[in-house]
């Protein structure tokens, strides 16, 4: 049998901000759904990038106050940073600033207007900067005069340009629209592409004169302009596996199965790129699917809201699958999510810590304390039988999940076997079975050990870094498929691993956070003074010699100190950071001609000095030994 093979992409982020859960979440799916189809066996690639061109990137240049390559030279590498520690196995990381992407985008645009798909036009739009495009009358209408996505007022541009023959192919697009069902996912995103082209299409605009926008790939037929960047980053999907540099390679991963995208993204996917592609004479991709959208607090995830969550923040944290894990099992197929760390956490401890970590812990325990190795299995029990039918099942309800985008339902599933699991333990309770018969507990521990291989299996792509040490520690057969039953090689040894889980304490988190998230104290404005007036504070070096509490203040302390001439009361406020004992005999720094003040009714002759911040206080101490009077200056 031919193998299967299996195309996926995610959008090409744009270089203008660093990444954010939004953009690691598409990128997390991809790896995801790329990984369970290679690890099924499926010839797999997966190919994501960076969109580096156009008007966004060139701003955010020009703010920093750089050239753009250069721009995107360093934002690319938080992209890539942020992938490899999120653990994303891509295949091909695409720049569309990369030099054979720029060469194809040139000859595709030569062949199209060769073939007379392109023409020049003077045409007046109103453009939006944040959907890098023109909107249609429509769309103007539904946001009263502003773009409805980005709630901003588009600008109008009237100017000479080229333009991509688009509406010729409006009919075409939607008979083969309502022909391939699967094409655009899910079903309501469909819908809402086939209500766009009730209006009628326009022609679509592909270049941008060099004097506005210079950041661009240069139209090979006219160098005062460069190419629009929608129409220059949609050709990575296909220059990215090889098209018009290696045939046999673009036709081995071309059409692609799965271009991932956002909701943001879906007209220029779902009509640009067909159109482009019908016009290039290349077959469509099989099915673009628009996931929904992360929200923060309800609203959308924005550099202006200043609600952004950083992957990696969460990440360090609390480590890379939980990340992982959390996203693709709190965000139902197709719809939006609210993104809150307190949810996180509890999915994590109910999920992760308690049914998944602590099923491993026993499992593996039990097996270590009653045998050496894997115990062979004997004749199954009745709950056995159930157990190994259960998980026979599993690996191709999950895959049917899969496949048809649910990742959500597809991790529920394991994790409902999970649970399954540890009742099984609690029914056949091993460790008091042990006291009876030890082929039967050796039998028990095999059927857990191995339902737990097969969900760690099933888990594995989704949170690759953890279960993969829980996968090593247990032995397989090699010639056994992987996802059935029976792979655990009895008789070998169970390899060691750390607790996968462990609970994560809330009020430690919380305790963290408000630490890390205190304001660092504001330097305080001072004003010069010149040596006389320092001259006039008269410091001195003073030896404690007792100290009490005040009544009614516990803050505060009363000192006898030894300032060289005799005794003086000082009170001061560290009675919350120091013990009396230690502070016996220490020599300190006074301030020896500050008026006398009463603090509580007691009577304080000057003061001593102390620094603070916001973990406590320290006294300030002469780092060798000095009499007590010493001045101070
Ligand atoms: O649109 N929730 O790039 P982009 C979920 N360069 N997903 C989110 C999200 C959120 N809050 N925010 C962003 C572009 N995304 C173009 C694409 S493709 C040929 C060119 C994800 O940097 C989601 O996948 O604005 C969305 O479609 C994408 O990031 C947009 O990334
Ligand atoms: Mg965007």
């Amino acid at each position: 049998m031919e193998q299967e093979k299996f195309y996926i992409t995610t959008p090409i982020y744009y270089v203008n901000d660093k990444p954010h859960i939004g953009h690691a979440y598409t990128t997390i799916l991809a790896d995801i759904l790329a990984r369970f189809h290679r690890e099924k066996g499926s010839d797999t690639f997966f190919l994501t990038g960076t969109d580096e061109h156009g008007q966004k990137v060139q701003t955010s240049a020009q703010e920093r106050g750089i050239a753009p390559q250069e721009h995107c030279d360093e934002m690319v590498v938080h992209f890539q940073e942020a992938w490899d520690r999120l653990k994303i196995n891509y295949d091909k990381f695409i720049r569309t600033t990369d030099d054979y992407h720029k060469k194809i985008v040139q000859q595709v645009l030569q062949e199209l207007y060769d073939k007379g798909e392109i023409y020049a036009d003077e045409y007046g739009g109103h453009y939006c900067v944040g959907c890098e495009r023109f909107l249609t009358d429509k769309e103007l209408e539904e946001g009263n005069g502003k773009c409805p996505q980005h709630d901003k007022e588009p600008e109008f541009i009237q100017e000479k340009n080229y333009f991509f023959k688009m509406s010729k192919y409006q009919d075409w697009l939607i008979e083969y629209i309502n022909d391939h069902p699967d094409f655009i996912q899910p079903e309501h995103r469909k819908n809402e592409v086939l209500g766009f082209l009730r209006q009628d299409l326009n022609d679509l605009c592909i270049s941008r004169p060099k004097e506005r926008l210079a950041w661009g790939i240069e139209l090979p037929f006219d160098s005062d302009y460069v190419t629009y960047v929608w129409f220059d980053a949609l050709l990575n999907y296909v220059t990215g596996i090889g098209y018009k540099q290696d045939d046999k390679e673009f036709e081995k991963w071309w059409p692609a199965d799965f271009h991932l995208i956002g909701k943001d993204i879906v007209t220029t996917h779902c009509v640009y790129w067909p159109t482009m592609l019908k016009a290039m004479d290349v077959p469509l991709p099989d099915t673009i699917f628009a996931h929904g959208w992360w929200l923060m607090n309800e609203s959308k995830m924005s550099k202006s809201l200043n609600n952004i969550v950083s992957p990696l923040d969460l990440m360090d944290h609390y480590g890379v699958d939980p990340v992982r894990y959390y996203l693709v099992r709190d965000m139902v197929l197709g719809q939006d999510a609210n993104f809150s760390e307190k949810l996180f956490i509890e999915r994590y401890n109910a999920e992760l810590a308690n049914d998944f970590g602590n099923l491993a812990n026993r499992i593996t325990a039990l097996i270590n304390k009653y045998y050496d190795a894997i115990p062979e299995p004997g004749e199954l029990h009745e709950k056995d039988a159930e157990l190994k039918e259960n998980a026979e099942k599993l690996p191709a309800s999950v895959h049917s999940f899969i496949e048809k985008m649910d990742l959500n339902k597809a991790t529920d599933k394991v994790m409902e076997f999970v649970r399954s699991v540890n009742k099984y333990m609690e029914v056949r309770e091993p460790w008091k079975l042990i006291k009876k018969d030890k082929e039967a507990t050796g039998t028990v521990l095999y059927c857990a050990a191995e339902a737990l291989r097969i969900s760690a299996r099933l888990l594995h792509p989704i949170m690759p870094d953890k279960i993969n040490i829980l996968l090593e520690s247990l032995p397989v057969n090699q010639q056994k498929d992987k996802f059935a039953w029976g792979g655990l090689a009895a008789g070998q040894k169970l390899g060691d691993f750390d607790a996968l889980f462990p609970r994560i304490d809330v009020k430690k988190v919380e305790k963290k956070k408000e630490k890390e998230s205190k304001p660092k104290p504001k330097k305080k404005k001072v004003d010069m003074i010149d040596i006389d007036d320092f001259a006039k504070v008269n410091l001195k070096i003073a030896q404690i010699k007792e100290a009490e509490p005040v009544e009614g203040a516990d803050k505060l302390l009363k000192l006898q100190v030894d300032d060289g001439e005799g005794i003086r009361q000082l009170v001061a406020g560290i009675a919350k950071h120091y013990e009396i004992e230690d502070l016996i005999d220490q020599k300190i720094v006074i301030v020896a001609n500050l008026e006398p003040a009463k603090i509580f009714g007691v009577k304080s002759e000057g003061m001593l000095l102390a620094a603070s911040d916001q973990d406590g206080m320290a006294l300030l101490t002469p780092l060798n030994d000095i009499e007590a009077g010493a001045e101070v200056s």
